[in-house]
């Protein structure tokens, strides 16, 4: 159940970053919105809330819980990389997107393999 939730913040956290990035190049007026500059702190805050309430859960620190401080970490870059693509614009702007999406898709390695990089 809290699984199914933390993977419904991962998609909504992506998609948005997304949606941001598009809407910053096509169409900046939309992001002076009130949600669009609140929502992704709430779905990242949640994200990580439910993604430690599963490391509890499931007694994950008892183990090998390399991925985890894995994850942690490359979720800050994703994150860092994310804030830096929103501010820069042109090549520089793309770079950062691509970067960020990538630390994403190892993020969803490493939580499928349960296998980081520690
Ligand atoms: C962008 C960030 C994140 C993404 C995309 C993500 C994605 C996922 C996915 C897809 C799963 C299910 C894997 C499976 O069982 O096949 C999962 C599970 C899990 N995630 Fe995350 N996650 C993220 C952040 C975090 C963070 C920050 C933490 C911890 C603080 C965390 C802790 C966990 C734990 C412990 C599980 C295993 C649950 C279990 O199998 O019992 N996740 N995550």
């Amino acid at each position: 159940m809290i699984k199914s939730i933390h993977m419904l913040f991962a998609i909504l956290s992506v998609s948005g970053f997304i949606s941001r990035i598009m809407l910053a190049e096509f169409k900046p007026t939309l992001l002076q919105a009130k949600l669009a500059k609140i929502a992704p702190h709430i779905i990242d805050t949640l994200l990580i809330l439910t993604g430690l309430t599963l490391v509890f859960q499931g007694n994950w620190l008892a183990g090998e819980y390399g991925w985890i401080i894995s994850k942690i970490i490359i979720l800050l870059v994703y994150i860092g990389l994310g804030v830096l693509a929103m501010r820069n614009t042109g090549m520089k702007r793309w770079s950062y997107f691509v970067g960020a999406l990538a630390c994403f898709g190892y993020i969803l390695f490493i939580a499928i393999s349960k296998h980081g990089f520690i």
